[in-house]
């Protein structure tokens, strides 16, 4: 049942990553200075949906957190952030626009946007470290909190699946090579935001492994919504420049399945990691809410 098409609402943890994200800008920004670190501030304060964070609340609540964990969604958010500073360069994707407005490259020059995007990955790695002791986690925990967000970014991950997208371009890969690009690009940060929820609440292994299926099984149908968007909404719904995928000759979900067919299988994503979490006792309805509302969005 996939009929809601509305936003749930998730403007409070919106609002509390906002600040989250704010106060760590003013924290460790200063130090940085100059271009770079105006950079960093526009790109990270950028009108983003927040989804990655929203999903590390959401699983710290399904286990029983009770502390603020909005400082490590906004880590999350800050590798989130550089993953799109780069993407949009002229080496990548090389676009203009991106959350309504002019993309780091367009606004600070491509040498100054390179900087800041890589300035980013460390500056998420501390902020992952500061949230998971402030919120009284110990240092093995803690130093696995790093683990996950920083492993979920790199070669095996996200990095590697960017450079994937890039050398399939102009080529027809097959269905399973599509599909290992859209796991490593976007799956893993988003399984790496659930499983970082579910590790700050102390879950069992039980939710751990539960939580982990829902991850992938989300990631994937986020990226595959992704490809819809890009021929099914305007760049003004989107924020970001419509149509760039055709343009790039980029392999996609709706190219090898049809619009129908893509949004059916990322559809069965979300029905299968809903059921993987309701089987284990910790389907909340704001797990739930999230996984449809990434198939069902417009932008
Ligand atoms: C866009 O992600 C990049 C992908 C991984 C597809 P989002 O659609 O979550 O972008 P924002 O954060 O809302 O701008
Ligand atoms: C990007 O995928 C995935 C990232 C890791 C940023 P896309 O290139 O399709 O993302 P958009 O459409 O530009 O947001
Ligand atoms: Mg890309
Ligand atoms: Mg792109
Ligand atoms: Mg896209």
């Amino acid at each position: 049942m996939l009929a809601t098409s509305a936003a749930p609402d998730f403007s409070a943890a919106r609002a509390r990553v906002a600040q989250a994200l704010d106060a760590l800008c003013d924290r460790c920004l200063p130090a940085i200075g100059g271009p770079v670190g105006d950079a960093m501030r526009y790109s990270i304060t950028g009108e983003g949906k927040r989804l990655r964070a929203v999903l590390v609340m959401s699983a710290y609540e399904a286990c029983g957190g009770a502390g603020d964990v909005s400082p490590l969604a906004a880590a999350v958010e800050v590798v989130h952030a550089y993953s799109l500073v780069h993407d949009d360069l002229p080496c990548m994707d090389d676009d203009d626009l991106r959350r309504g407005r002019p993309t780091v490259h367009k606004a600070f020059g491509v040498p100054v946007a390179t900087a800041a995007g890589m300035a980013m990955v460390p500056l998420a790695a501390r902020a992952a470290w500061d949230a998971a002791q402030a919120l009284g986690l110990d240092a093995g925990t803690s130093g696995e909190i790093v683990r996950v967000l920083m492993r979920a970014s790199g070669a095996g991950g996200m990095i590697g699946g960017q450079l994937l997208d890039l050398e399939g371009e102009c080529q027809r890969l097959s269905y399973e090579q599509l599909e290992r690009i859209h796991r490593c690009k976007t799956g893993a940060l988003i399984e790496a935001s659930v499983e970082l929820g579910a590790r700050a609440a102390c879950a069992s292994s039980a939710h751990l492994a539960a939580l982990g299926r829902y991850g992938r099984c989300i990631g994937l149908a986020f990226q595959i919504a992704d490809d819809v968007l890009d021929v099914t909404a305007t760049s003004d719904e989107l924020g970001k420049t419509a149509g760039k995928d055709l343009a790039f000759q980029k392999s996609t979900y709706p190219a090898l399945l049809g619009v129908d067919g893509a949004l059916a299988r990322a559809e069965a994503l979300v029905e299968e990691g809903c059921a993987a979490l309701a089987d284990a006792g910790v389907l909340t309805p704001s797990l739930a809410a999230t996984a449809r509302y990434i198939v069902a969005r417009r932008s």
